[in-house]
């Protein structure tokens, strides 16, 4: 039995704790691992595919990133090749892929990656390639599974960060907003912003009216309370508004979201008065070590996944309900991406312990 293993997407701390899980349990197994390389790339010839043995995992588990690298801008059903004329052409190159496959000998993959990745990874199952997928972003929006490895760790590190804003903030009599990431969900903002107990949290779930920011600020204000952290969801937007986007996207790309938080600094500056900065915590919450609870869930994957390929569950992901590690159709938990619901007991604590979500 030969399987490999690919990284797509974004990275999330505990990608590494899932590769080397995967490559022991299927060593111990008897079987060979291959690695490849860039997310898809490595089977299209970008890359490359590399033999993974205990060697390769060996002291690998705490470390962030991935040691197999990745992209987000690999698909092979729409693959970015430059034209003569030096434009882009999305080109379908998912036969290719399944041939060259076939050609390494390669018996059935392990897919680690966000919706897109899962996606790619279904496209693939559909046209035979035996693929179990594993469900990975900070950003908590896969359905069909409780929660992500890596949104554990980008939630400590923003509300450590929060920590550190409360203190200057403090001091300068400021408001500051923080902007996270998480695309058009809200869970990295409303978790980091509650544990970290900011006063406002702007998510894309719940559209904010900038004056009612601006007017829980002032009564922050009124009660003797002279700084505030705001921290914002880089997908949040206004009421009747639209996520911010920003920079230019390279061949294959979706456009970025983000830039909301200098804006609200500037327009809560200007309703109160008050001096504002931002600050944009961006890559960091990707960096770094994974949390405990990260690498536990992340080498709980990987021992799933390869439990998977044996029992044979073909377009299936392993997926967290508490307390087990269970394996649901990929398909299924594209159908919806996870969003925060609005009436969550987490939204409810947060208001009943005076924050503002600004509606
Ligand atoms: O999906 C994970 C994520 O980190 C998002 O939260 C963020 O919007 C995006 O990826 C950033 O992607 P890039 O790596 O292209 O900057």
């Amino acid at each position: 039995m030969r399987i490999a293993i690919s990284t797509g997407g974004g990275d999330a701390p505990g990608l590494n704790a899932v590769i080397r899980a995967a490559v022991l349990s299927a060593i111990d197994r008897g079987w060979h691992v291959l690695g490849i390389r860039k997310g898809w790339a490595g089977l299209l010839g970008d890359d490359d595919v590399v033999p993974l043995t205990r060697d390769e995992v060996r002291g690998i588990g705490h470390l962030g990133g991935t040691i197999l690298r990745t992209t987000n801008r690999g698909n092979p059903f729409a693959y970015p090749v430059k034209q003569d004329d030096g434009s882009f052409k999305e080109v379908d190159r998912s036969d290719e892929l399944i041939e060259n496959a076939r050609n390494l000998g390669i018996n059935a993959v392990i897919a680690i990656g966000g919706d897109g990745s899962l996606s790619i990874a279904h496209q693939l199952s559909q046209k035979g390639m035996r693929i179990v997928g594993v469900p990975k972003t900070i950003d908590n929006d896969v359905s069909g599974t409780i929660t992500t490895f890596g949104f554990d760790t980008a939630v400590t590190t923003a509300m450590e960060a929060i920590d550190k804003l409360h203190t200057t903030a403090e001091s300068h009599d400021r408001v500051i907003v923080m902007e996270v990431m998480g695309r058009h969900a809200g869970f990295i903002a409303l978790h980091s912003g509650l544990a970290g107990s900011a006063h406002v949290i702007l998510i894309p779930e719940i559209p904010y009216d900038v004056d009612k920011v601006a007017a829980a600020i002032m009564a922050r204000e009124a009660r003797g309370r002279h700084f505030d952290i705001v921290v914002v969801a880089e997908g949040a937007h206004a009421k009747g508004g639209e996520s911010s986007t920003m920079g230019a996207s390279l061949p294959g790309q979706d456009r970025r979201v983000g830039g909301i938080g200098q804006r609200l600094a500037v327009q809560i500056q200007d309703r109160t008065g008050k001096e504002c900065r931002s600050m944009v915590l961006g890559h960091l919450q990707r960096g770094g070590m994974p949390t405990g609870y990260d690498r536990l869930l992340a080498t709980r994957f990987g021992g799933a996944a390869v439990q998977a390929i044996e029992d044979g569950k073909w377009g299936e992901m392993v997926a967290l309900h508490s307390p087990h590690i269970v394996t649901v159709p990929i398909v299924e938990a594209l159908k919806e991406p996870r969003r925060v619901d609005p009436n969550h007991d987490i939204v409810r604590t947060a208001r009943r312990t005076g924050i503002s979500f600004g509606d």
